[in-house]
């Protein structure tokens, strides 16, 4: 497989073609951003950290029945995926209510959800991805109805697989976000499962073990990073 220009920069990946037109390299990097990218550090050894447990996942959720965009590790920070064609939409399940939801509510930090709760945002970085329902995604033909079904099925068929796979190894899947596109007239599961976009919570003593260690400058981003990934079984040699 051929590297060939880039074709996107994000915060935490960057995206490039290869030479086949089908196929796109995810290289994860060690930037590690929060608050829309207003927060940026590098965090050693977080870009094959990541890499190595979406394939992990990706490839749990695949022989689930879930169709995900994974193809295969590359190199530490590399994988092949399909290229998706993305719609511009976060979907976002709770099991357990914390961050944004608590303060857009008023709702006490840390209840669980029964059941839990799903939330579409807009991708949109400058307007600080907007909560939207299913009318301003079909209005502003953001995705089509079967998506939206699809979408939201997908996401919560997830939740079965993870919630299960997390809560055998003492943690708590607290919420997550995920993203799809459609490749060939099928939707996929496209960008990443890490704990850059989920929430994780030891089941004991609820020390976080994801992202808000970094929102929150708890420090040892890293370290719980790898905890979860050992924990699960991410083959990080
Ligand atoms: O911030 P909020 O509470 O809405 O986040 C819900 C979940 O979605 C968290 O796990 C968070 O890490 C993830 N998320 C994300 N990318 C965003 C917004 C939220 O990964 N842009």
């Amino acid at each position: 497989m051929e590297k060939r220009e880039e074709l996107y920069a994000g915060k935490a990946k960057s995206v490039y073609y290869t030479d086949d037109a089908d196929k796109l390299i995810l290289h994860y990097r060690n930037d590690t951003s929060a608050f829309d990218g207003a927060k940026i550090e590098q965090l050693d050894r977080k870009g094959e950290i990541n890499n190595k447990f979406s394939a992990f996942i990706m490839e749990k959720l695949e022989a689930a029945g879930v169709p995900t965009h994974h193809e295969g590790l590359l190199s530490a920070e590399e994988s092949l995926v399909k290229k998706l064609d993305m719609f511009p939409i976060e979907c976002v399940v709770r099991n357990i209510a914390t961050g944004s939801i608590t303060k857009r509510l008023g709702v006490e930090d840390g209840i669980s959800l029964n059941p839990p709760t799903f939330e579409f945002f807009l991708k949109n970085d400058e307007l600080h991805d907007p909560m939207i329902n299913e009318y301003h995604i079909r209005s502003f033909g953001w995705a089509d109805d079967e998506a939206i079904e699809k979408m939201k099925e997908l996401t919560f068929k997830v939740n079965d697989v993870l919630t299960k796979l997390f809560d055998d190894v003492g943690l708590l899947l607290v919420d997550y976000k995920l993203e799809f596109g459609r490749f060939q007239g099928q939707i996929y599961l496209g960008d990443e499962f890490t704990p850059d976009g989920c929430r994780l919570w030891d089941v004991e003593t609820r020390k976080k073990l994801d992202k808000d260690r970094f929102r929150q400058g708890l420090g040892g981003v890293v370290e719980a990073y790898e905890e979860v990934a050992h924990r699960i079984g991410v083959d990080l040699t």
